[in-house]
Order: C-alpha cells, then sequence, then structure tokens
C-alpha cells in the first residue's frame, strides 16, 4: 500500500461523537493518554467547534484547537485565538497534516472576527513557517531562599493568610485583573480558566510534588497580592532537605506587595531551592535582590503570536507616539495580509490603509508578530536582518511607535 499523497488530508470541524478519537489522536502525538476527566475538563474550555480534525482515508490523523481569549494588547484588548492541542499521530507526521489544519484553523480565526492568534511551542522549530513570530520572552528562577535577600533592609508589612480553594476563587479573579493592569500579553480569565486551569490540582498537575497552597497578602483588611505554589519535598541522607517550592504564580497589586509576596515565598520552611516558571522577562526581583546572580535567571521563548487581520490589529492597537509608516508586508500563508499599507498613529487613534507610496520597511509575518505587543523592537529585527530598512530613519520611527514601557508577557500556559 502506497502511502497517501498530502492532498488526501481533510480537515473539519470536530463534533461530540469524535471526541472520545480526537484525545487519543492528540495522546499520541505526545506519547500519553489522557486522562477522561481531563480531557472533559479540556473541553470545557475549547469548544467542539473550535476543534478541528484531519483525516487520511477513515483514519482521524491530527488534531487542533483554539481557546478563545481577551488578550491585552498596548491601549486596550483584542480577541485573540489561543492554539493549543495540536498534535499529529506520530505514524503520519510530515506529510502536511499540520499544514492542512493550521490553513484550516487560520481561516477560521479570520472568519470568527480575532484578529490575532497566539500559542506556546512544543518546539520553536515548528510555527515560524505559518507566520508567527517570538512576541513574549519568559523568565525562569531557581534560588536558594536563604540567599535571596532583598539589597535594602526591610520590615514585612501587611498579613499573609493561606486560602481555602472555595474562597480562592472568590477573590483571586478580581486580585489577578488588578495585578495584571492590562499588561500586554495576558488575558482576562473566565471562571472556568480558574478551575479548571489556574487552580486545577489533580495528580498531573502535581507531577508528583504536593498539593496546591494559595497564600493571599492582606493590607489593611484589602487583598494585595496572591500566590499560589507546591512543594517537591525530599530529604538527603544527611537528614538535610533537598526539595523545592514551585512557585506556580505571584503577584501584587503594586511594587510592594509584589515584594511581600516574595519575601512569604523566600521564607517556607523546610525547602533547599526556590524556583519559577514563566516569570515576566523584566521581573522587579532582578533589581530588588543584594545578590541578582543567585536567581540563575534565564529567558525563554514565550507566546508567539500571528497578526491575522492586520488591518484590525494594527489599527485597534495604541502606538507610543504619532506618525506615520509605510511597510510592505510579505505574508503568502494568510495572502489578505500582503501588500503596501501605510499606518497612520494619531492623537485620536491609528488607521490602516492600502498604499501605492514607497515602503519604509520590508518585512514578513513573523516579523509583525514578534513586534507587535512591543516585546522586539524593529531595531532587534533589523539587526538580526530579518527586517530591511527601505528609508533612512524608518526602523527608528518604528521603534518609537511601537515602543511599550512594560515588556509583554504570558503568565498562563495553554
Ligand atoms: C509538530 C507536529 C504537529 C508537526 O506535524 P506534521 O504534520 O508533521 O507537520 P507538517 O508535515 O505539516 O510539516 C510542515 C513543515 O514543518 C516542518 N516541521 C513540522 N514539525 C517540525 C518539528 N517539530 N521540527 C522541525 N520541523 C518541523 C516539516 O518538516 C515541514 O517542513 P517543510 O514544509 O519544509 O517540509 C507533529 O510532529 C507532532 O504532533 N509532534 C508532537 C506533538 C507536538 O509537538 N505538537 C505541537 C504542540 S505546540
Amino acid at each position: 500500500m502506497t502511502d497517501p499523497a498530502p492532498s488526501e488530508i481533510r480537515v473539519r470541524a470536530v463534533r461530540e461523537e469524535d471526541l472520545e478519537t480526537c484525545a487519543e489522536t492528540n495522546g499520541s502525538a505526545f506519547s500519553f493518554e489522557w486522562d477522561a476527566d481531563d480531557w472533559t475538563n479540556v473541553t470545557r474550555l475549547v469548544q467542539p467547534n473550535r476543534m478541528l480534525c484531519a483525516f487520511q482515508g477513515e483514519a482521524m490523523v491530527g488534531v487542533a484547537g483554539a481557546l478563545q481569549f481577551s488578550l491585552a494588547v498596548p491601549g486596550g484588548e483584542l480577541p485573540t485565538a489561543g492554539v493549543t492541542l495540536v498534535g499529529v499521530r506520530p505514524s503520519h507526521r510530515r506529510r502536511g497534516v499540520l499544514t492542512a489544519m493550521m490553513r484550516h484553523q487560520l481561516d477560521d480565526v479570520r472568519a470568527w472576527g480575532e484578529p490575532l492568534a497566539i500559542l506556546w511551542a512544543s518546539e520553536s522549530n515548528i510555527y515560524q513557517r505559518f507566520g508567527y513570530g517570538l512576541a513574549t520572552l519568559r523568565a525562569t528562577i531557581d534560588v536558594e531562599p536563604d540567599r535571596a535577600t532583598f539589597r535594602a533592609p526591610s520590615l514585612p508589612f501587611g498579613r499573609i493568610r493561606l486560602i481555602p480553594l472555595d474562597e480562592a476563587l472568590r477573590i483571586l479573579p478580581d486580585l489577578h485583573e488588578r495585578a495584571r493592569a492590562g499588561s500586554p500579553g495576558t488575558f482576562r480569565r473566565s471562571p472556568t480558566w480558574w478551575t479548571e486551569r489556574r487552580l486545577a490540582d489533580s495528580a498531573r498537575h502535581r507531577r508528583g510534588g504536593g498539593p496546591m497552597f494559595r497564600a493571599v497578602l492582606e493590607v489593611d483588611g484589602r487583598a494585595e497580592g496572591y500566590a499560589l505554589y507546591r512543594v517537591h519535598s525530599s530529604w538527603g541522607e544527611s537528614g538535610l532537605p533537598e526539595g523545592w517550592l514551585d512557585v506556580l504564580e505571584a503577584l501584587g497589586t503594586t511594587p510592594l506587595a509584589t515584594r511581600e509576596i516574595w519575601r512569604f515565598l523566600f521564607g517556607v520552611d523546610l525547602v533547599a531551592r526556590v524556583r519559577a516558571d514563566r516569570l515576566r522577562p523584566d521581573h522587579p526581583l532582578l533589581l530588588t535582590l543584594a545578590e541578582p546572580r543567585r536567581l540563575r535567571l534565564r529567558l525563554l521563548d514565550g507566546i508567539w503570536l500571528r497578526v491575522v487581520d492586520v488591518r484590525a490589529a494594527l489599527g485597534a492597537r495604541a502606538y507610543a507616539d504619532t506618525g506615520s509608516l509605510v511597510f510592505d508586508l510579505i505574508d503568502p500563508f494568510c495572502p489578505w495580509n500582503a501588500g503596501r499599507w501605510r499606518l497612520e498613529a494619531g492623537p485620536g487613534g491609528a488607521r490602516l490603509a492600502p498604499t501605492a507610496d514607497p515602503p519604509d520597511l520590508r518585512l514578513d509575518a513573523s516579523d509583525l508578530g514578534a513586534a507587535y505587543l512591543g516585546g522586539v523592537s524593529f531595531s532587534q529585527l533589523v539587526r538580526a536582518a530579518r527586517v530591511e530598512e527601505l528609508r533612512p530613519g524608518a526602523t527608528h520611527r518604528a521603534d518609537a511607535l511601537f515602543h511599550t514601557a512594560i515588556a509583554p508577557w504570558c503568565p498562563d500556559d495553554f
């Protein structure tokens, strides 16, 4: 039997009766098996009509989903597809199944009126070919808590309380909204997101660690910060603790509240290390500690962003300066975006319109995806031999327009 040609791949929306096979197909791509409850929780977040399955012949060979987010972008929020659950059976890889699903999905996202798509990549070489650009970074730390002292002595303030799940569900959504303060790259979490994702604590989430603890900082009776963490306990032969505390999330509504939450985390007993992942890349701890090197801070790729509808996406974003810029956008995968555009950013808002004027810059879709939230500057892209400056000074002008005071960052895994 000869292998079917890529043209025989069919992609369609998932139906209720496909869900079990979808779980099995996705599991096979990641070489694991979905627990029935965990899969049910996933389908509460991704509606079947936002999930795609690919077939070759009668066999389901690939799955891809799209969550529905309201993503913070500079100056506002935009409906955004959160690409997730992407997997192709190992027996059918490298035959164009992913490419067929990406084609179908980006057409769907456009039809749904969502100008952006974002994702976390299992491997960082998969999605640039589909126009996704590296839009945020994430920081990881791994520090001995007894060396995590603050550079300036200060007295603790406020009161820390460990809270039960029902109280966390009551107070954390509002606290999270206040703490993220519209930071680009973050999104508003739905009640389902809180129960099924952020505060979920099944054996799969624990990964051999202890239960999730929920700590809240109260200042004058008002919640100003919180931490979610679990401890992976271990004792060495010498009788000393060798385990680590895993910070799942730690946020404050003010700089002092953030410092107090970290003071608490660094003070939890019987752990040798405090580790955190998915911290903002410009995390204040680097400037707060007496020994920043002790953080062993590392930067990794964060979310990848695709501008699905260039006119809607650039028109809805706020700009740090006024001015105009003509750019030539190369976008073969989403040809409706391709061509020459003039961006006019004024005090009343921004507008993007097609133009025949000579371009200032030439860039492709993944360059625009990287620059959109302000995390990567046009100068960086020019230095990387990606964006082409066609008019002297244009890169500087583009940097001034797209600049954001705070580095974009996404704390949520999806
Ligand atoms: C990653 C994955 C979805 C790719 O699916 P696929 O059907 O093999 O992809 P395609 O055949 O459409 O590949 C399209 C192109 O991307 C390349 N590509 C795809 N996945 C790649 C990877 N992991 N590393 C390098 N290149 C990759 C292919 O070589 C191909 O390049 P070409 O057009 O130059 O020939 C699939 O291998 C998989 O399910 N992997 C395990 C689970 C996973 O990582 N999922 C992604 C979660 S974010």
